[in-house]
């Protein structure tokens, strides 16, 4: 379904994704686990050509990304920006209805569009629709986030540190809504992240990244039991606990 290969990106004489080469298949949803500055935001944000590679290629469905208008390509990728990237002098309600107003979509459409969406995000629609991101907390703007890549029920979501930035009671909490949506069956999705908890609870594959490049791939239990490599073997250090947490709750 995603097919990348051998894509390379530069700032200056620094390389910050460092001729990567994967797949994700339909339905799949894939972590991409590493420290900050490992390249994770800019590796997503060429997928959908926020950011474009300086070699390689990027085919979704087999298609050249690079052969598409930008515009008609995101609105087949929801994305869902690391610090939310919500516009701040649009409504709520107008942030979540951005991609299926550019779709063309009726009123009364996106109207009950963000109503249903709000509510499966438990924002209350009545007291938030016509609220200003800055009036919400932390957790309720990532759940518009959320919300706005969801729309227009794209096949393909890009998740970029979905839950990073929010206290760990409020991001169990996100992350439980999140989970029970079910907009996400059948849907590809990438996320990347810091954590290595998060990484062990959502993904069915774990790619890790270090400076720019994918280290080691596989399951949770191919990258903690048999690390590739000494850095795979530390990264994991005494995380034991936590993933058999995740294992015996996943089964
Ligand atoms: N616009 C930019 N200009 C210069 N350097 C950048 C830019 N964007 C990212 N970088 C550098 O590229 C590397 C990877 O960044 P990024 O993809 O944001 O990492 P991550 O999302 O994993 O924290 C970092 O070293 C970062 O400083
Ligand atoms: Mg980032």
């Amino acid at each position: 379904m995603i097919a990348v290969n051998n894509i390379t990106r530069t700032y200056g004489a620094h390389k910050a994704v460092d001729n990567v080469s994967f797949a994700v298949e339909k339905g799949e949803n894939v972590v991409f686990l590493g420290t900050s500055g490992s390249g994770k935001t800019t590796l997503l944000k060429m997928i959908n050509r926020l950011i474009e590679p300086d070699s390689g290629e990027i085919r979704i469905e087999g298609r050249l990304v690079t052969e598409q208008r930008p515009e008609q390509l995101r609105r087949g990728i929801g994305y869902v920006f690391q610090n939310n990237g919500l516009f701040p002098h649009y409504t709520i309600e107008e942030n979540i209805g951005i991609v299926p107003r550019l779709l063309g979509w009726e009123r009364d459409r996106i109207a009950q569009r963000v109503t249903t969406l709000m509510e499966k995000l438990r924002l209350s629609p009545a007291q938030y629709r016509g609220a200003y991101p800055n009036e919400l907390s932390g957790g309720q703007q990532q759940r518009v986030g959320i919300a706005r890549a969801l729309a227009a029920d794209p096949p393909i979501l890009l998740m970029d540190e979905p839950f990073g930035a929010l206290d760990p009671i409020t991001r169990a909490r996100v992350k439980k809504d999140f989970k029970e949506l079910d907009e996400l069956r059948s849907k590809t999705i990438i996320l990347v992240t810091h954590d290595i908890p998060e990484a062990f609870e959502l993904a069915d594959r774990i790619f890790l990244m270090d400076g720019g490049r994918i280290i080691q791939e596989g399951s949770a239990d191919d990258l903690f039991d048999r690390p590739a490599t000494q850095y795979v073997k530390d990264f994991f250090e005494g995380q034991r606990y936590i993933f058999d947490h995740f294992k015996n709750n996943k089964s």
